[in-house]
């Protein structure tokens, strides 16, 4: 028999899921960590219910944004790529992720590979060499049409395109419009969710330009040289995309039988155009099938804005993980963000998520039903009667298998969660209904109490199940304590058989899964902070020189009215000078008058709650706050800082 993607049923199935490759300019950030965990949990869910997986993520190191980029850093692109792409690749592990392989842009394979395909397409006519201008985003690495550009920028990177002009070798990406439209709608889930298959069609209704694949070598030289011109290199998306049938060892690897018709991409939104319109006719050109589903989910923004360098919100998923532990910070990513749609980060909304259904309702759960089955069940699991199995639970575990199940097809991950959560507050429910606290008052009870206990630690060992590839830790965790070995052999199939729970195994106590966090007293907030690597431009003497830095002595100090966090200084450095700093929260007037400081003293002015500021104090961020830099010995007030 054969199923709806024409896979033999009873055969494996298989599963092919890839992330983009992350551009090798910037260290990873959470949005970077959002779509790589979705990929691990799809991978996980794949490998547990039996799934034939390969899972993919990995670097994109060439073009120009890596060339600028590294020569602001004073080494070399390769250099540059090997720094940054070590990072995403540590990240891996320090997030659980699962992925089979690793590809970066500059292994040799990939750029045998791109040459290959390229020469492919160029034999078979469908490269021709010719000239364009048109306005070109360094940050989309890509031409933008007249209807892209607002205001004369580019909406998404905020920089103004730049006009380039020059021979160039071009893909005949028009020839293939028709096809893709006809494939779009020919196969509705092509592009999923919908919404971004809708504006992949919108941008079909417009004439299809032929795509410039090439940059000549005499403006960049990062990047895979054209098998067919030697003056030339590939054009970064060309390069980047292929990286997809690489990791299968495209043209002759077994892996590219197996896994290329089943291929789901996962990106965001920003870069559907070239998954969306580019891949497939480069798919088409180079006489492979189109993959199977481009899933598109949205963005994360940081306190309701973009996150970016210049804003300072970028937030890191290592300083999340590092604060809150890994489980609760995967748990957040996929249970508030419905997938398609943006969302907003905030450090409040995570910590309340974290005490709400982390420690109330799941963390409770575990430690009383654990508790209570130690002190009721001579701390092992008991054996019960097919009679006293709870019915009404074990249906409920059946419909969250089911919810489960069906938000895996469609990619509703929240979904997911939410259906586990609601079996999780079932179980709560048969608790306090229940009162085993009571029944285990009298004696008497104790086979009823018992059964109680047995259902309890099979629900506990179905949530467990149902959350692994979500958390993988914390669902370890709960099936040892009901004393089940190993873990990573159960499934789907162990719930619904449901007489899996081995009787007589011990019952042990752990620490708890997720402690509330008192956000008022005990969180600090992170600091969102530019990563910590060396990689800032060296500057030469004469540059640091320009910067004012004087010994300036405070002469009186008070609060700025209205604002909260500004205090108005006097300050000596060789002249009077008012400048407005936001240490109100960290230092009293008193604290401050008479101390000899650090400030820069040829900063513009600038007004800060309508008070004009003629300098900047130097302080730096502490876990308790902010400390301002201050003397260990004599200092002359007024004197430069060298
Ligand atoms: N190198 C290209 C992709 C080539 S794939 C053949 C690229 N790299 S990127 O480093 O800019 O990564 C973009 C991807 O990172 C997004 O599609 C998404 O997966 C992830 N995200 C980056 N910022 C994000 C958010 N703010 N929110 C959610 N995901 C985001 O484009």
């Amino acid at each position: 028999m054969i199923n709806e993607y024409g896979d033999a049923v009873n055969m494996p199935k298989s599963f092919y899921i890839t992330t983009p490759i992350y551009y090798v300019n910037a260290s990873p950030h959470i949005g970077h960590a959002y779509t790589t965990i979705v990929a691990d949990v799809l991978a996980r869910y794949h490998r547990m219910i039996g799934d034939n997986t390969f899972f993919v993520t990995g670097t994109d190191e060439h073009g120009d944004k890596i060339a600028e980029a590294a020569q602001k850093a004073g080494i070399t692109p390769q250099e540059y790529a090997d720094k940054i792409s070590a990072q995403f690749r540590a990240l891996c592990p320090e997030l659980a992720i699962t992925n089979d392989y690793f590809i970066r842009t500059t292994d040799p394979n990939h750029i045998e590979t791109v040459r290959y395909i390229l020469q492919k397409v160029y034999d078979a006519g469908d490269i021709y060499f010719g000239s364009y201008g048109g306005y070109y985003c360094f940050g989309c690495e890509r031409f933008l049409t007249e209807k892209e550009i607002v205001d004369n920028k580019c909406p998404e990177h905020g920089r103004e395109p730049q006009y380039i002009e020059e021979k160039n070798y071009f893909f005949k990406m028009s020839k293939y419009q028709d096809w893709l439209i006809k494939h779009i709608t020919d196969h509705p889930d092509f592009i999923r969710p919908e919404r971004y298959k809708n504006e992949a069609l919108a941008f079909l209704r417009e004439p299809l330009e032929d795509l410039c694949i090439s940059r000549p070598k005499s403006r960049l030289e990062w990047g895979i040289t054209l098998p067919f011109d030697e003056n030339y290199v590939t054009y970064v998306w060309f390069d980047a995309l292929i990286n997809y049938v690489t990791a299968l060892d495209y043209p002759d690897g077994e892996k590219f039988k197996t896994f290329w018709p089943v291929a789901e991409h996962l990106i965001a939104k920003d870069i559907l155009k070239p998954h969306g319109i580019y891949w497939p006719t480069m798919l088409k050109a180079a006489g492979i099938e189109p993959y199977r589903h481009l899933n598109v989910h949205g963005y994360w923004n940081s306190d309701q804005n973009k996150m970016s360098k210049s804003l300072g919100n970028i937030v890191r998923p290592l300083d999340l993980k590092d604060k809150y532990g890994l489980d609760a910070f995967r748990y957040f990513l996929l249970r508030d963000m419905v997938f398609g749609l943006d969302s907003n980060f905030s450090e409040e909304a995570f910590v309340q998520r974290l005490n709400s259904d982390l420690a109330n309702d799941l963390g409770n759960l575990v430690s009383r039903s654990i508790t209570m089955a130690i002190k009721y069940c001579d701390g092992k699991v008991p054996q019960i009667q097919q009679k006293d199995k709870n019915k009404a639970l074990h249906e409920a575990a059946l419909k969250a298998v089911a919810e489960v199940e069906s938000s895996f097809k469609d990619m509703s991950l929240h979904k997911a969660l939410i259906a586990i959560w609601d079996f999780i507050n079932i179980t709560n429910k048969y608790i306090v209904e229940n009162e085993p606290w009571s029944l285990g008052k009298d004696p008497a009870n104790k086979e009823k109490l018992t059964a109680i206990m047995y259902n309890l630690l099979a629900a506990l060992r179905a949530i467990s199940i149902l959350l692994s590839p979500f958390m993988p830790q914390t669902a370890e965790k709960i099936l040892r304590q009901i004393g089940v070995d190993e873990p990573q052999n159960l499934d789907m199939a162990g719930i619904r058989k449901d007489d899996d729970l081995k009787a007589g195994s011990p019952l042990t106590r752990g620490e708890s899964l997720f402690p509330r966090i008192n956000q008022e007293k005990e969180s600090q907030p992170l600091e969102k902070k530019a990563p910590a690597i060396d990689l800032k431009p060296q500057i030469d003497y004469e540059e640091f020189a320009r910067v004012d830095l004087r010994v300036a002595k405070i002469l009186a100090a008070e609060a700025v009215p209205k604002a909260n966090k500004l205090l108005k200084l006097k300050i000596d450095i060789g002249e009077e000078r008012t400048i407005v700093a936001g240490v109100s929260k960290d230092y009293t007037p008193a604290e401050l008058i008479g101390k000899k400081i650090v400030v820069v003293a040829n900063l513009k002015p600038t007004k800060l709650m309508g008070v004009e500021s003629h300098g900047m104090l130097l302080a730096t961020d502490t876990d308790t706050g902010l400390t301002v830099l201050a003397f260990d010995r004599e200092a002359k007030t007024g004197a430069k800082i060298r």
